[in-house]
């Protein structure tokens, strides 16, 4: 398929078209701009405009191949902004009230790594995880070599999935330590469930320590008043945020926004420019722009009519259960049962509705802004068809197996810290001779994921007993091979 020729002229063709106020999207205006100029391309990328894409893929990529280019006159540089990216970045710290906002085209993992990294100095090493966190965080404290200390969350049974965390957990810990960095708290957490991130903000400001909110799912808060607060708005130092989870938005485009006085934006855009390609993406970079401009532009009237959509279904209570805030744009639905968990997926399945996941704990879906009443209708009428013929009376909550292991974990039990296990060499070994030796990988029964033993944490006999007795009860146990093989690190003398 060969592109078509354009000239400067034609760029009101690329335009946005749709009534966007100028300048509301500065990397794709630059972008539509560069398409309408180029005649020849003699840059990377190699399918130079879309030329030699494969026949297969080139249809469905369409003209988006023509954006996809790199750091031509105009079209500015992601690891110096200055220009069109720096405009776009600086219109969503504006859109939500940070000091700055950086773009990521390495999702929000690059994002948590980044702000961990920003925060640790080599006389503040700790790092508070407050309540179950992603392996980002992990991640994030092996690349800045910094130190857990943990403050687990209590299980909800009822909801099969944990307590949002609890800001007054904190005040023991960070009155016993003079080294903290920041804390971490995830909010939403994966089932849409918030954490009273402002009440967290303050007991962390009162001793002096940031507060780094991964806010991964929840891109979208604060859009309108039927959607709860983002963090920006509640105070936290440093906000995560995947657009391409919760907004119009690609795959892979995140950003980070750093607010307040406590944290230098300039240590986060450095730490986050470490951890991305030296060629990003411009079409995520465009997709962020276009999320931005959205949120300025159509995103709090879509999103309004979507609540309004949404709660013709589904009771508004339900967002309250128990005084605990949840996101509206999310449907947990808890089984405590993989059966009942894949049979609904599969009825879904059939009628070509795909959930987000289904597992031993429960099923989620997402609904998008802008979803049509008749995507609604046909989820919502296959869901309340198979409620009505299952009992969701739920099992006996299976995190207690492992809660004891989850919740009791302390810094001294680690022998190696996280970098010093990432950078130990492995070995694989089977569970009985994995007994006195650091872990390599952390073992986390599935559902829920939340690891019950860490990197660099020594097993023990009473641990492998607890892993053989998960197994047997046919749970998946993540970092466990199917021999009954765990990776340890080998050689720490
Ligand atoms: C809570 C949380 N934080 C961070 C991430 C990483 O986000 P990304 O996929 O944008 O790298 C995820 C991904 O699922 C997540 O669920």
């Amino acid at each position: 398929m060969r592109a078509e020729q354009h000239t400067a002229d034609d760029v009101s063709k690329f335009g946005m078209g749709d009534g966007t106020a100028a300048g509301a999207a500065p990397v794709l205006d630059a972008l539509f701009r560069h398409a309408g100029q180029e005649r020849v391309s003699l840059h990377v990328p190699g399918h130079h405009g879309g030329k030699s894409i494969h026949r297969a893929l080139s249809p469905w990529l369409g003209q988006a191949t023509r954006l996809d280019a790199t750091e031509l006159p105009g079209l500015d540089n992601l690891h110096q902004a200055t220009d069109c990216i720096l405009q776009s970045q600086e219109r969503t710290a504006s859109y939500y009230g940070a000091r700055a906002t950086y773009y990521s085209v390495n999702g929000s993992t690059a994002c948590v790594m980044a702000a961990i990294h920003a925060c640790v100095r080599r006389n503040r090493r700790q790092v508070v995880l407050l309540g179950p966190c992603h392996v980002s965080v992990w991640r994030g404290l092996a690349h800045a070599d910094a130190l857990p200390v943990w403050i687990p969350s209590a299980w909800w049974p009822e909801c099969q999935t944990f307590y949002p965390p609890r800001g007054a957990d904190l005040h023991a810990v960070l009155r016993d330590r003079a080294d903290v960095a920041c804390v971490v708290v995830t909010s939403p957490s994966y089932q849409g469930f918030l954490a009273d991130i402002a009440e967290m903000v303050h007991i962390a400001h009162e001793y002096g320590v940031p507060v780094i909110v991964d806010e991964a799912h929840g891109a979208h808060l604060g859009l309108t008043t039927g959607l709860h607060q983002h963090s920006v708005q509640l105070g936290a130092d440093i906000v995560v945020q995947s657009p391409h989870k919760t907004l119009p938005c690609l795959t892979q485009a995140a950003w980070v926004h750093v607010a307040g006085d406590v944290v230098d934006p300039a240590q986060v855009r450095e730490a986050l420019n470490f951890l991305q390609t030296t060629s990003p993406s411009y079409l995520l970079l465009a997709a962020l722009d276009a999320a931005q401009a959205w949120l300025h532009g159509e995103g709090p009237e879509a999103a309004s009519a979507t609540l309004a959509r949404l709660a013709r279904y589904r009771d508004p209570d339900i967002h309250t259960a128990q005084g605990i805030k949840a996101d509206p744009m999310r449907m947990w639905i808890p089984t405590g049962r993989l059966e009942l968990s894949l049979a609904l997926n599969d009825v879904l399945v059939k009628q070509g509705v795909f959930l987000e996941y289904a597992d031993g704990s429960g099923a989620l879906a997402i609904f998008g802004f802008g979803q049509p009443i008749a995507e609604l209708e046909r989820f919502f009428s296959v869901y309340q068809h198979w409620r009505d013929a299952n009992s969701l009376e739920l099992a006996e909550p299976h995190m207690d197996s492992v809660g004891d292991l989850y919740r009791s974990v302390s810094p001294d039990d680690l022998v190696l810290t996280p970098r010093e296990a990432w950078l130990a060499p492995g070995r694989l070994v089977s569970l009985a001779d994995a007994v006195g030796r650091p872990l390599k990988r952390a073992i986390a029964p599935y559902p829920p994921g939340v690891p019950m033993l860490w990197p660099g944490q020594v097993v023990q006999g009473h641990h492998v007993e607890r892993i053989r007795a998960l197994s047997a009860a046919g749970l998946t146990v993540l970092g466990v091979s199917d021999h009954e093989q765990i990776e340890v690190c080998d050689d720490v003398g």
